[in-house]
């Protein structure tokens, strides 16, 4: 059976781009984003890699490491990164993973046989600092990933792990949050003198905490 929300991350030692790595220790304390990507030199890949690289401050303020993976050797990992730099106006900051032993995209479950026999999907997961699996998503080859859009749930996932709240459809940083059903009305008032607006019973609103 693949991969669940909640379940470890397995953990890994491979040849990146950057060194030979132990994912957990790469990590350390951090949070992780591990993508796959399904091939080195392909236009979309190029863009996606290129974005990650970008948006590097914005995943250092989260306390967040980037690791990418494909099943391409290291030699074409790094003839590319190059391409990457140039096209996408970037330095790739980050480790890419060397799989050509697939051993991480089996482990993750990164290679859907009925979309591609061979190349892993886009598939991301973003892990915890307790090594949790706290997000799965999957793309199909041709659709490349928003990137705005992960560090959005990563911006939920870090005020939902402090806070007895979650967040509503399409909500950003800042926004109103909700008050988890688990917390009763009269508690909520006391948890979060900010305040709580009652639409519905089971509809409660407070401003973000922090
Ligand atoms: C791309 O990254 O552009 C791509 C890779 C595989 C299939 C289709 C597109």
């Amino acid at each position: 059976m693949g991969l669940r929300l909640g379940d470890a991350a397995p953990n890994f030692k491979a040849q990146t781009s950057m060194g030979d790595i132990d994912l957990y220790e790469y990590l350390g304390n951090s949070w992780g984003v591990l993508f796959s990507h399904p091939a080195d030199y392909t236009p979309v890949c190029t863009t996606e890699l290129g974005r990650t690289a970008q948006l590097k401050d914005e995943f250092d303020k989260r306390n967040v490491k980037a690791i990418a993976v494909s099943v391409d050797s290291l030699e074409q990992h790094d003839g590319w990164i190059k391409d990457i730099n140039e096209t996408q106006n970037t330095t790739v900051n980050y480790p890419i993973v060397a799989d050509s032993s697939r051993e991480v995209a089996t482990l993750y479950d990164m290679i859907h046989p009925n979309a591609s026999a061979t190349a892993t999907v886009r598939s991301l997961f973003v892990i915890g600092p307790d090594k949790a699996v706290k997000l799965m998503i999957t793309y199909p080859a041709s659709t490349g990933r928003n990137f705005m859009e992960v560090l959005r749930v990563i911006d939920s996932l870090q005020l939902t792990a402090k806070h007895s709240v979650a967040t509503p459809a399409d909500w950003k940083q800042g926004e109103d949050v909700i008050v988890v059903p688990a917390v009763s009305t009269e508690d909520a008032i006391k948890k979060f003198p900010k305040g709580v607006k009652v639409v519905k019973p089971y509809l409660r609103y407070t401003p973000q905490p922090e």
